[in-house]
């Protein structure tokens, strides 16, 4: 028999060890075992674990390589709401800031704490007992997502804290909150193999870090490897003195924290501390924006309070964008989905903020001839936020003679057919909608992606492969695929289990609700929420074929344009062949499930506009008061209608059309006493 407790100590020695290990390797450079020996350990802590997971320690080392998958985040409320900085981009703010605490302060002295502002994804960790117990997203800053299993599988972190003679004790309870972020090597490495891969590349390490947060299974999301910094400590006690203490208390308990921060005893001092880092910081392995100010006594922190948004005593300062000088080699169109057609700028490659760029957007054909751009000029660019840069200019005193005047196509770069810009719109569009390749692919991808139907074993690449290959034109074509197993078998790279995993995946598209059916329809202006709406009110594809622009226009979150375009999609014979198309393979083409129960026609035949925030009830559910009720709830303000609630915030253009109509204004309140008991 084997003997449990010899079982249990061995996970407990190698657990301790392995964190030792990390420690040593992570947060002191030091390696004391070979990655051989470090690996052969953990994986007989795996298997131990497999055998006998009664034992696992919550925080085990084997976390780190991930392997739960969660379909859902759950939500949670943060116990102190993660909330934002201020934002500057002048010596001049800052000096004003530098006054404004001078003055709350009332004359007493004080220090400033200066950091990099780390550009990433916010989170909030809980440490208990000196465990890691939680990880939190930002959220909307009240809730955020639990996404502890993922946040556990970054190496830098410690799962477990350590502590020793010299260090402060652990509190029994605290939270840390610090910044996820993707190295940039790691990043540009992952963009790499998505251009071998065909797949699209991914905006900036800020994105990638927050899209692989969000993955579900957290065995990727150790392959992507993240990295933290922690920057603030917060608790219910005032435990340190000064935020430079916590700070320094943190890295002793093994949590990492950039070691660029520095004290500042004035003003002067702080914009020491932005030039050094103006250039240097692109140095960094982590992308950053700015540096974060703070007032370092927690007293004085206390002191200054909050406004609504965001600390008085701290602020951010970023730096402007970084621009520079390049060759413009080729400008290339792609037309999109919409058969929008957008110019991108082909660039010699140039190091700028980090990254080496190659491409540039150029928003649309105005902006080219308003920058007077030719091919084989000197072009300025920048990059703010995004890592697809600008063309801001052009250095017309290096123009070359033989630099070549672009002329904007007329005709699609992919079909041939010509291009049409509609009156106020900025983009040349491509009108063959039925016969261009890319705006049907586009369209096919859109069907089959993740928000819409979400069908496994059909990703982007794979319907533009059998689209190429003439097997489908359209999304309803896709349910004849079981029809032509044989021919997709004997494809390359595609294989029995695919086309297995693939059938499997577009019959339970069959069961997607109708609203993400609706929105995988890729009618313009027709987005989740849109869909969502839609679906809520109408309940069935076929009222919304047949709505008028007025009746459309009348749905809430539905304005003039949009309705415009869905009636124009329905008026289109071969749109309303393809829902047919897609009923007869069995797509959801109705809500399931009962429609809410009406509660009292108390509001029958009175239209109301909701404006704002609400107190006591979403606006989702006041629409909802109001529909079970009788009432009908419209986007816009005219003669005819009954009431304008309004809610906090409430611009005042609103309040003004709504006098001038004579329309009543009321109040959450005077809605909800309307219904009295009816309400929800
Ligand atoms: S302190 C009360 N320090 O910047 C706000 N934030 O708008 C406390 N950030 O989303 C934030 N580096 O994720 C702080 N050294 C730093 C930071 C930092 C990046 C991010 C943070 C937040 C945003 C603030």
């Amino acid at each position: 028999m084997t003997d449990l407790f010899a079982v249990q100590d061995k996970i407990r020695a190698l657990t301790e060890r392995l964190h030792y290990l990390n420690h040593q390797y992570y947060q002191n450079d030091v390696s004391e075992v070979s990655d051989q020996e470090f690996d052969a350990m953990l994986r007989e802590l795996q298997e131990l674990e497999r055998q006998y997971p009664e034992y696992a320690q919550l925080n085990s080392p084997t976390q780190r390589v991930g392997g739960t998958v969660t379909k859902q985040f759950p939500t949670q409320e943060h116990r102190f709401p993660m909330l934002s900085l201020a934002n500057t981009y002048s010596e001049a703010d800052l000096r004003e800031f530098d006054e404004r605490v001078q003055r709350g302060l009332e004359g007493a002295g004080y220090e400033y704490v200066c950091e990099l502002k780390f550009d990433g994804v916010a989170m909030s960790l809980r440490y208990e007992n000196g465990q890691l117990t939680q990880g939190v997203t930002r959220g909307d800053g009240t809730r955020g997502d639990v996404v502890t299993s993922n946040v556990r599988t970054i190496k830098t972190l410690p799962l477990s804290l350590r502590t020793n003679q010299d260090a402060p004790a652990i509190p029994a309870d605290f939270e840390v909150r610090g910044e996820i972020f993707m190295p940039l090597g790691v990043f540009n490495d992952l963009n790499a193999e998505r251009e071998q891969n065909g797949e699209p590349l991914l905006a900036n390490p800020r994105n990638a870090a927050s899209g692989t947060l969000k993955l579900q299974d957290s065995a990727m999301v150790a392959a992507r490897r993240l990295r933290f910094y922690a920057y603030s400590y917060l608790s219910p006690r005032r435990d340190f003195p000064t935020h430079s203490a916590t700070l320094e208390a943190l890295k002793t308990w093994g949590l990492p924290v950039s070691d660029t921060w520095r004290k500042a005893s004035s003003i002067e001092g702080v914009l020491e501390f932005i030039h050094y880092w103006e250039k240097r910081r692109f140095e960094l392995p982590v992308a950053t924006d700015g540096i974060v100010i703070k007032v370092d006594d927690l007293r004085q922190q206390e002191l200054l309070g909050f406004t609504a948004k965001s600390p008085r005593w701290a602020i951010a300062y970023k730096y402007p964008a970084e621009a520079g000088r390049t060759r413009l080699n080729e400008i290339i169109y792609q037309v999109g989905r919409t058969g929008a057609v957008t110019p991108v700028a082909l660039l010699d490659p140039v190091p700028l903020a980090g990254t080496v760029v190659k491409r540039a957007s150029v928003h649309n054909a105005n902006q080219i001839a308003a920058l007077d751009l030719r091919l084989g000029d000197m072009v300025f660019v920048e990059k703010g936020g995004e890592i697809i840069p600008k063309i801001t200019g052009v250095d017309l005193l290096a123009r070359p003679a033989d630099a070549v005047p672009i002329v904007y196509p007329t005709n699609c770069p992919a079909c041939g057919t010509p291009l049409v810009r509609p009156e106020g719109e900025a983009h040349y569009r491509c009108p063959n909608e039925r016969g261009c390749a890319p705006q049907l692919k586009s369209k096919l991808e859109h069907y089959v992606s993740r928000k819409a139907l979400n069908i496994d074993g059909l990703g982007a690449e794979t319907v533009g492969r059998f689209f190429d290959l003439g097997l489908v034109r359209d999304a309803a074509d896709l349910y004849d695929l079981p029809q032509r197993r044989d021919e997709l078998v004997n494809l390359e790279r595609l294989g029995e289990k695919s086309v297995q995993r693939m059938f499997a995946g577009l019959e339970q598209s069959k069961e997607v609700a109708f609203d993400r059916v609706l929105f995988g329809l890729g009618i313009r202006y027709v987005g989740e929420t849109v869909a969502e709406k839609l679906a809520a009110h109408y309940r069935r594809i076929d009222p919304i074929l047949n709505a008028s622009v007025e009746e459309l226009a009348a749905v809430p979150e539905v304005g003039g344009v949009i309705a415009e375009s869905v009636a124009a999609w329905a008026q289109d014979a071969a749109n309303r062949q393809l829902v047919e198309r897609l009923k007869a393979a069995g797509v959801q083409m109705e809500l399931v499930g009962e429609a809410p129960q009406p509660l009292s026609d108390r509001l029958n035949g009175l239209t109301f506009v909701l404006s704002g925030v609400f107190e006591q009830h979403s606006r989702e559910e006041l629409e909802q008061v109001i529909v079970r009720n009788g009432g009908k709830v419209t986007g816009s303000i005219s003669k005819k209608l009954s009431y304008l609630v309004a809610g906090d915030k409430m611009g005042p253009a609103k309040r003004e059309k709504a006098t001038a109509l004579n329309v009543p204004i009321i109040g959450e309140t005077d809605l909800l006493a309307m219904v009295s008991d009816g309400g929800l």
